[in-house]
């Protein structure tokens, strides 16, 4: 079985990498989803491990970089130990996501070295955001390192991989090619479940003051209809019956023309056996008329969205170049209540940007209280160079960060168990992803993505049960069988 093993991560959000501070704990975890390669078991097979941080577009990349392998013997293994070749595929969207690579590549230096002794070769490569911010930094530190590739370049990596076994010295690729990636990647392996991640856009035009998103994934791209619905509908044929779309502004796709992720949407739940749709993550900025009429009239968009907000501070924000006020998200989320009664919010707030006085942070928490969240991710502000926040005045002391994140997520926290508590009792539609922990058992996913428990048969996998919930907790719900629902 073929899997990109991934470390920290999480569910939902663009920005999963583990810091203590955020939320991530409380959050579901969805099985990956991530796509399988097809090379044969064969003695001339080579292993690769890969290792994947930050968000779900990495976990889609990770398969993907899988898959380009495939065909040249490469198929994935579990361990490090042993394996032909190593992919790091990396996040930098704070400081201590972007150490971690630094720290597993001690470790793997040894594994290289063991490997080499004994007369075999381990390619080591380091992908993803750290890759395109800091590639030469990586050799500097990590000479070892035989490849580094930026995210827009997986499609050349077969090519990286000859060179570096016949090159002394490392391959870079950094480029933004004028190609996109996937006109020239293979077409998606299997995916692995019932639920799977599509990415329909890349890349980030809007430039707030505290990210490195537009510096490392480049411009803003969106894949062609087409092309996503022909991905769709092979996902579908494979079991998959839940499509999250995928895009850094999932919600600025504009693959068609005029036509925007509404219109992408309805054309979605027209294949038959998809039953749920989702996307993230979303600006506000991009929240357009048709999407929010889309949430009312496709059922099979799922009443769950993750809309980060940031700041509750219409002064903060400025300064974050949101270019959007806390009231303009406040109507935004009113309107889409309207459209969609039963909708439940997520978002991602930042504590301690600077500039960010007691007041602003109070506001936030203002925000907050205002709106009800079902889930949220929550960061203290981590300065990355190159960034204009950066550089800029009035840093927020870390004592005081670590004060605000306290009661920002204590506040969230208490949101979230009530947003679960209110579920206890309710009969709902659950999507069956397979077995649970425990014997006897079977998992699955609400309409809020919350993880539900239940007593019933693996054979329900990939259908939509009603189930009533008999018990409400942080992070989950459990619930008895109450009929099978035609679906599909
Ligand atoms: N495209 C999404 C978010 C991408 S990054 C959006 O526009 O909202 C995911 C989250 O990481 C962000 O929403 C933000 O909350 C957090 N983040 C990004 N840069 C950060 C930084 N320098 N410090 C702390 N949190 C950061
Ligand atoms: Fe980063 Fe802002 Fe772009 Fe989101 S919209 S990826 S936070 S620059
Ligand atoms: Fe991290 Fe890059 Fe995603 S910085 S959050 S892996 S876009």
């Amino acid at each position: 079985m073929v899997r990109a093993t991934r470390r920290n991560q999480t569910a939902l959000a663009l920005d999963p990498s583990h810091d203590a501070d955020d939320l991530s704990a409380l959050r579901p975890r969805p099985s990956p989803g991530g796509q399988s390669g097809t090379a044969a078991m064969t003695s001339e097979t080579k292993h690769l491990h890969v290792i994947t941080w930050g968000c779900q577009m990495n976990v889609y990349d990770s398969g993907r970089m899988a898959d380009v392998l495939a065909p040249l013997g490469y198929a994935p293994t579990e361990l490090p130990e042993g394996a032909d070749m190593v992919i790091l595929n990396t996040c930098h969207i704070r400081d201590r996501a972007a150490e971690k690579v630094f720290s597993e590549l001690g470790r793997l230096r040894v594994l290289k070295q063991a490997r080499e002794a004994q007369g075999h070769k381990m390619v080591i490569a380091v992908a993803g955001c750290v890759a395109q911010a800091e590639g030469a930094e990586i050799l500097a530190r990590a000479p070892y390192v035989d490849i580094v590739l930026g995210p827009q370049t997986y499609h050349r990596l077969p090519e990286m991989v000859a060179r570096a076994s016949r090159a002394a010295g490392a391959v870079i690729d950094t480029d933004f090619p004028a190609e996109q990636k996937f006109d020239f990647l293979p077409d998606a392996a299997a995916p692995q479940g019932v639920t799977a991640f599509l990415t329909i856009q890349e890349g980030c035009d809007k430039f707030c003051s505290f990210c490195v998103v537009p510096y490392t994934r480049g411009a803003e791209a969106s894949r062609p209809a087409a092309d996503i619905l022909a991905e769709a509908r092979r996902m579908v044929a494979q079991g998959a019956r839940e499509i999250t779309l995928l895009g850094q502004n999932v919600n600025a796709w504009h693959g068609d023309g005029a036509r925007g992720l509404g219109d992408l949407v309805r054309r979605l739940a027209d294949i038959d056996g998809l039953i749920r749709i989702r996307y993230t993550t979303s600006h506000p900025r991009d929240m357009d008329d048709d999407l929010i009429a889309a949430h009312a009239e496709v059922p099979a968009l799922m009443p769950f969205l993750h809309l980060p907000v940031q700041s509750g501070s219409d002064r903060i924000l400025a300064a974050m170049n949101r270019k959007h006020t806390a009231d303009d998200y406040r109507a935004l989320i009113a309107r889409l209540r309207v459209a969609r009664p039963d909708m439940a919010l997520s978002s991602d707030f930042i504590v301690g940007h600077p500039g960010e006085t007691e007041r602003d942070f109070e506001s936030t928490m203002q925000l907050i209280r205002d709106i009800g969240f079902a889930q949220a991710f929550s960061f203290k502000y981590s300065p990355r160079p190159g960034t204009p926040a950066a550089g800029a005045g009035l840093q927020v002391p870390e004592e005081e960060k670590d004060r605000r994140i306290y009661a920002l997520q204590a506040l969230l926290r208490e949101q979230q168990t009530a947003f679960n508590a209110q579920c206890a009792g309710l009969i709902i539609p659950v999507l069956v992803t397979g077995p649970g922990r425990h014997e006897g058992q079977i998992g699955g996913r609400s309409p809020w993505l919350q993880p539900v428990h239940a007593i019933g048969p693996v054979s329900l996998t990939g259908t939509v049960v009603e189930m009533k919930v008999t018990a409400a907790h942080t992070n989950s719900l459990t619930a008895t069988l109450e009929q099978e629902r035609a679906c599909a």
